[in-house]
């Protein structure tokens, strides 16, 4: 018999939805996949597509239990507050709530 994975559920705030993901989905595609636009104006079109270059894809995790930032993170959001969290860079381990630009 086939294991069904892990579905979670992640809450967008700002834009009144919830999605499914699969456990260990990484958070900006899930977004994408889903139509959540994740980036601000005009890095909508100039943004790093995940490289974890840009901190475009930032998000505030108001909900929910996440990995520790990794080494990018830590190195782009320096004194941003624990929260915030750059989504390419973010799988998905737990039901969250998120909000979009912070
Ligand atoms: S998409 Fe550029 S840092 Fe995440």
């Amino acid at each position: 018999m086939k294991e069904e994975s892990t579905m979670l559920k992640i809450s967008f705030e700002k834009e009144n939805r919830t999605i499914e993901v699969e456990e260990g989905e990484n958070l900006r595609e899930a977004a994408i996949r889903n139509k959540l636009s994740i980036y601000p104006h005009v890095t909508k079109i100039l943004n790093c597509r995940g490289r974890g270059l840009c901190t475009a894809c930032t998000v505030q995790v108001l909900q929910g239990t996440l990995e520790p930032r990794n080494e990018t993170e830590t190195d782009k959001l320096g004194k941003k507050p624990d929260d915030f969290r750059m989504a390419c860079q973010v799988s998905v381990t737990d039901n969250l709530v998120v909000r979009t630009n912070p």
